[in-house]
């Protein structure tokens, strides 16, 4: 087994606030069959601690960035686990990122940053008797990993991949807190860590990593381009020979129709009704002739949710419904609110992973008219479940639905759900309108709904593609 150590800041099924986690929880297991044995560095927040039982304590550090360490080590359900317990840094109530108020933790910069330290010392032999080969490290939380094992005596000898899930994170902090970093002040240039001023981690993992991954191929062309590469496009033209884009799979098991313990199982589109009727009574919505979409998202600027607030009307005017499940901006929270009091739109403000279950099982269709997405996963779970995914052409959503136009319809019908571009209120709602249509043409949507169930969304492809990138990376070693 090549030995990798996984860097995250989030893991499912332990702690998540988004596909990062869905990923960075699905990667080992799926390349344990490619010969890849990976453990998984977590920091150690409350609900991480929570699950250990007995933990072995592999390594102790006495300066963790401002306090004491320690490195446990325990399988915890499916994930060799690595937790760096540093309590001055992750015993906290509210979020991963956030305080109660919904700010940023200030010392984020420190705290991550340890992380990557830690997965740094343990590639040069923290721990006595495992290292990695590779170090993969995940977004900015686990981008000063890099950086810092290209300054250390493991440089060379371990190799190191970043992924980029999400550019619009780039970790920046006061150039100030360079040093509180252990980031060399000679490194502080705009070829260096510099990045407007401050000092970003993403940037540092970009410039040292030996080779760079996104969650798709459209994404990883779309990020050498100003409007989609926040600033960091440069950066990565610079290293596009070694930016490689893989789409992200989908658990499975965990997300399955037929075995999905939340919901009454199903093998064809045809068995989600008793699963709709469901839905409707939870969410109190009547009966409709217009089908029933469904939200789930995180609610941000990124998902486009504004323009389905402005292109519902087209929805809603053919007798259409919609579900949201969602938290986040407080102007949309309120928006959507607002917009629930129509009877054909019903809305739950929260975090709810079992809900998300039912309401993709229950839905026709669900919408994701992201301005941009690196892949997403809903979608995923739309097609799996036999739920229409609506998508905007762009990121992972234009690698993973293939679009019901009037091309793909013509021949031998291949089409897994809809797409509309520009990203647009205007655009939205004509999609909108295509879709109530399709609805209404029961034997081409029950065709389409099925070529969606037939669609490979796991993560059979993609764990080749990464256990092929360590291994030639590792090769090129020898
Ligand atoms: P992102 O990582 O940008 O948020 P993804 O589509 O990759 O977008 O992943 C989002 C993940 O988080 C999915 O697994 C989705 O089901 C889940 N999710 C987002 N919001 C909620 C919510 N309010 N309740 C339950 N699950 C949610
Ligand atoms: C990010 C992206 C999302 C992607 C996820 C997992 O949060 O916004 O598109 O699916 O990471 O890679």
């Amino acid at each position: 087994m090549i030995p990798v150590l996984s860097v995250t800041s989030e893991a499912a099924p332990l702690v998540k606030t988004g596909g990062l986690a869905d990923v960075a929880g699905a990667l080992p297991g799926a390349l344990a069959a490619h010969g890849v044995g990976m453990r998984t560095l977590l920091p150690g927040y409350p609900a991480v601690m929570a699950e250990l039982r007995k933990p072995e304590t592999c390594a102790e550090l006495n300066d963790c960035f401002g306090g004491p360490a320690r490195v446990l080590a325990e399988p915890v359900r499916g994930l060799d686990l690595l937790v760096l317990d540093a309590p001055h840094l992750y015993k906290r109530g509210a979020g991963l990122y956030l305080s109660e108020t919904g700010q940023d933790w200030q010392d984020n910069p420190e705290r991550f940053a340890a992380l990557s330290w830690v997965a740094c010392e343990i590639a040069n032999g923290l721990m006595p008797d495992w290292y990695p080969s590779l170090v993969h490290a995940h977004d900015w939380q686990g981008a000063l990993a890099p950086y810092y094992i290209a300054r250390s005596r493991a440089a060379g000898r371990v190799r190191t991949v970043l992924t980029i899930h999400n550019i619009a994170f780039q970790g920046l902090a006061p150039v100030s807190r360079l040093a509180a970093l252990r980031l060399s002040p000679a490194d502080y240039r705009p070829d260096g860590l510099e990045y407007w001023g401050q000092v970003s981690a993403l940037k540092a993992g970009l410039i040292h990593a030996d080779w760079l991954t996104t969650v798709s191929p459209t994404y990883a062309e779309e990020l050498l381009t100003p409007e989609f590469g926040m600033g960091l496009e440069g950066v990565l033209l610079e290293r596009r020979a070694e930016l490689l884009g893989i789409l992200n799979g989908i658990d499975m098991e965990v997300w399955s129709p037929e075995r999905d313990p939340h919901i009454v199982p199903y093998h064809a589109p045809a068995g989600k009704a008793p699963n709709k009727a469901a839905l409707r009574a939870e969410f109190g919505l009547p009966r409709a002739e217009g089908p029933l979409c469904v939200v789930i998202s995180r609610l941000t600027a990124q998902k486009g949710l504004d323009l389905l607030l402005e292109a519902l009307p087209a929805l809603l005017e053919r007798d259409g419904q919609l579900a949201l499940l969602g938290t986040g901006d407080k102007v949309l929270e309120a928006a959507f609110r607002k917009a629930a009091e129509h009877p054909n739109v019903a809305v739950r403000i929260g975090y709810d992973e079992w809900l998300a279950h039912r309401m993709i099982a229950g839905a026709d269709a669900i919408l994701v008219p992201s301005r941009f997405e690196p892949c997403g996963l809903t979608q995923l779970y739309g097609l799996r479940y036999g739920t229409l995914p609506l998508v905007a052409l762009t990121g992972g959503l234009a690698d993973t639905v293939i679009p019901a136009t009037p091309a793909t319809l013509a021949g031998k019908v291949v089409a897994t759900g809809l797409q509309f571009h520009p990203v647009t209120a205007l655009a939205l709602s004509n999609a909108l309108m295509r879709l109530c249509s399709l609805y209404q043409q029961t034997g081409l949507w029950r065709t389409i709904t099925r070529n969606a169930m037939a669609h490979p969304v796991g993560w059979d492809h993609s764990a080749t593609a990464y256990a092929q990138l360590y291994k030639d990376l590792l090769g090129k070693r020898i």
